[in-house]
């Protein structure tokens, strides 16, 4: 029996040799240190072992324990470390980055830029954080007229607000630069709206100021009319009609025909079959006057078009406020 111990440690060790994965050293493992392995063999023929022999044999046994368990725990920790390091497929392709891209109003503003740019227009910039002087006050809104109803917004204090619209960069334009003047403002608004379709507290206007001696209202049509088939093709309609601004007069807004009903009328449209795009109108004499433009020798007109309807007629997004969610899915298809 002896002889058969130190011949099982030899067998094992060759046989440990061979392992190549983890189920063959499983195998291995069971075969000798297993409930009905040869480890558990040798304790029962102990039991037939003459009693002078029995302690010397247990021992050898014992010690044989000792030694295959300590191998297989060694042999454990080989394989199972080979086994993670065999995950990496080097032959697998790799996982492609997401790549951005620009967001649908971004895309659209860069149109419009493009176009007046094409114009000789240039861009102004003004802050998100006005204050009422710029938003209301020097743009003939004082406190407490009517027109301030329709741009209730966030106020920061009393005199510090977020703006309203993009018209307060004329103001801040004509009060740094003599005429002739001729800028597009786009930017952020911020106005204390209900959420709907079409509304968004949070949104975004292009300002237009073009100011010069004989500047006419024929001049702001067909600006916006070439802006329109610029950015929607030659079959867009626009229509025009009178509206009341307190620095413009006299006023206009203008719409686009609605592409999602053709006319007929839905929610985007508030069944009138037009999208409102922007106010507009002539300068009033009185912010001339203000920043110091002699009202008797220039004219010029202005404009605040919203981007973000723009966008949703360019795309067809029927509603506005998909383009504030951050949905990635939404965003991806443009
Ligand atoms: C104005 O904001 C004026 N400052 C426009 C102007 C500029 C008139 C220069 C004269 C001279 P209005 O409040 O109508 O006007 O807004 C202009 C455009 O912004 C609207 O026609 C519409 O396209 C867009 N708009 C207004 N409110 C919202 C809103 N809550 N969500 C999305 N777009 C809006
Ligand atoms: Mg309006």
């Amino acid at each position: 029996m002896e002889k058969n111990i130190e011949q099982i440690k030899q067998e094992f060790l060759s046989e440990l040799q061979e392992v190549k994965n983890q189920q063959e050293f499983e195998a291995l493992r069971v075969k000798y240190l297993g409930r009905k392995g040869i480890l558990q063999d040798l304790f029962k023929r102990l039991g037939a072992a003459s009693p002078e022999e029995r302690p010397r044999l247990g021992k050898q046994i014992n010690e044989l324990k000792v030694f295959l368990t300590e191998k297989v725990n060694e042999a454990k920790a080989r394989f199972s470390a080979r086994k993670k390091t065999a995950r990496i497929d080097l032959t697998l392709p790799g996982r492609k980055p997401p790549v951005g891209r620009k967001h649908p109003l971004t895309q659209t503003l860069d149109d419009m830029k493009r176009f007046f740019l094409s114009l000789g227009f240039t861009v102004a910039d003004g802050p998100e954080v006005e204050t009422d002087y710029y938003n209301f006050e020097a743009l003939n809104i004082p406190k407490n007229h009517p027109a301030r109803d329709m741009q209730d917004t966030l106020y920061i204090t009393e005199e510090i607000l977020l703006r309203t619209h993009t018209s307060p960069v004329q103001i801040r334009t004509m009060q740094a630069q003599q005429p002739p003047v001729r800028i597009i403002a786009p930017g952020r608004v911020y106005r204390r709206d209900t959420p709907d379709a079409s509304h968004s507290p949070f949104f975004h206007q292009v300002e237009g100021l073009c100011v010069d001696k004989g500047i006419s209202f024929g001049d702001l049509k067909a600006v916006i009319e070439e802006f329109a088939k610029y950015m929607f093709g030659a079959d867009i309609h626009v229509r025009f009609r009178p509206s009341f601004f307190p620095f413009t007069e006299p006023s206009l807004e203008y719409d686009f025909n609605c592409v999602f009903c053709r006319g007929k009328g839905c929610k985007v449209c508030k069944y009138t079959g037009w999208v409102e795009i922007s106010g507009a109108g002539m300068v009033d004499p009185n912010v001339f006057t203000a920043v110091g433009y002699d009202p008797e020798v220039y004219t010029g007109y202005a404009f605040g078009m919203g981007v973000d309807r723009i966008a949703m007629l360019r795309y067809g997004i029927d509603d506005i406020r998909l383009f504030f969610e951050n949905d990635l899915r939404f965003l991806s298809q443009f």
